[in-house]
């Protein structure tokens, strides 16, 4: 195993009716910004919720953050922020309100000439308001970590930083019972491909990082497709389940003190960045792609995978990887989820547009080995056509 530090300061408050925990978990003097998306919450109950919940506090709000967040809309919060002397946020929202309000936090005391120089110049950010969230959308697991992801003339990049990391995350998963079926899905293989991401590398013998992957792995493929089913989709115990899942998928835990890949994200953010597609509907295209290339340097995890996720134990180890990754696709479709360029009408004409965009962003060197070049990326992409 790996060295490493781990904790993680998000406390969390998970179960139906905790909304009501914002009442006593914000500070009673705190000047609150809430922030929210395209209005989902009006429509399903949730600004409700958080109205009631916060009506002995002071409290102003900032509505319009869109899926996969833009700079121009987040940068507005700031006026607001230093007009009403704003020293909380509360995201209201899936992972782009989220992510979003984490770049408004830091947006808010930065003290250079312009934030975006935190992302696009890794500028390093000294502090940033505190944060909470009341999560709807469970997938990214921003509600608690330290990263988000922006937009700005469809550059799409990341950045982390201690000081954006939620204070508390409300995990209610009666409020998700209100999302669309592409949702869903969207959430079930964002999460999946996260954990992918810190378990598909190579074996450093770190067994609970490796069960516990395997475990989140394992939920999603059995409670996501009974989110999507007719009799089961109301089903609170599918949606705490999966929930739980996308928050443990990426809150630092199964990471610590293993080797991480990410190049199936970094990869889709330029899909996302140049085509506007959703992100885990890139995530689904150019992971089966990511394992195809790179069977060889994760064949001894590829195996493991395919044993104790797919049980799959007949025939040599190349018949096993690749029903493995059949499996994977199978899984993705059965979300429906494209799994090809193709399926959401690219294909070999695009891609050199979108390699031009990763050099650009300096993603240079992917993957758990650093060898995954924009030649190799390439081939990715070719593979995923
Ligand atoms: O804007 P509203 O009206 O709220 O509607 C949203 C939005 O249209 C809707 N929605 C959310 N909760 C709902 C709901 N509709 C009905 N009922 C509910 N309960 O869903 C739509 C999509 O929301 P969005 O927040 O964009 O989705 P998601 O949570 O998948 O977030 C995606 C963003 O997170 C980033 C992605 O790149 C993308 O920008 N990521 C952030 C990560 C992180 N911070 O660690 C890691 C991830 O890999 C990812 O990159
Ligand atoms: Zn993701």
């Amino acid at each position: 195993m790996l060295n490493f530090s781990f904790h993680n300061t998000t406390q969390i408050h998970f179960g139906e009716g905790q909304i009501q925990a914002l009442r006593q978990a914000i500070p009673k003097t705190a000047k609150v910004l809430v922030t929210y998306g395209g209005g989902s919450i009006k429509t399903n109950g949730v600004y409700d919720q958080v109205v009631e919940a916060l009506n002995e506090h002071v409290w102003f709000e900032f509505s319009g953050i869109e899926p996969n967040p833009q700079y121009e809309t987040l940068i507005k919060a700031k006026d607001l922020i230093q007009e009403h002397d704003i020293d909380f946020l509360l995201a209201v929202g899936g992972g782009s309100v989220v992510d979003g309000t984490k770049f408004i936090a830091a947006a808010a005391l930065f003290e250079g000439d312009d934030p975006w120089d935190f992302i696009a110049k890794g500028e390093p950010i000294k502090q940033a308001l505190p944060l909470a969230c009341v999560l709807t959308l469970p997938a990214t697991g921003s509600e608690s970590n330290s990263g988000a992801v922006v937009t700005r003339d469809g550059n799409k990049l990341p950045f982390m930083s201690p000081y954006v990391q939620p204070v508390f995350a409300v995990l209610d998963p009666s409020v998700t019972l209100s999302l669309s079926d592409r949702q869903i899905s969207n959430g079930v293989v964002d999460a999946f491909v996260h954990t992918m991401e810190q378990y598909l590398t190579y074996s450093v013998d770190g067994k609970v990082q490796d069960r516990f992957a395997e475990g989140l792995l394992l939920t999603l493929i059995e409670e996501g497709p009974k989110a999507l089913a007719a009799d089961t989709k109301a089903d609170l115990n599918v949606r705490s389940n999966i929930m739980w899942a996308a928050t443990m998928a990426l809150n630092g835990l199964i990471g610590a003190g293993v080797p991480q890949d990410w190049s199936t994200h970094m990869i889709g953010h330029e899909l996302t960045g140049s085509y506007g597609i959703d992100h885990a509907r890139t995530l689904s295209i150019v992971l089966p792609a990511v394992m195809k290339v790179c069977s060889k340097a994760k064949r001894e995890k590829l195996l493991q995978y395919a044993e104790r996720v797919w049980n799959l134990t007949d025939g040599n180890d190349d018949v096993r990887i690749q029903r493995a990754i059949e499996l994977t696709e199978e899984f993705f479709k059965s979300m429906k989820m494209p799994t090809r360029l193709f399926d959401v009408d690219l294909g070999e004409a695009d891609i050199d547009g979108l390699i031009e965009k990763l050099i650009q962003h300096g993603m240079l060197k992917l993957g758990e080995h650093g060898d995954i070049t924009p030649e190799v990326s390439r081939k990715i992409l070719q593979t995923a056509v």
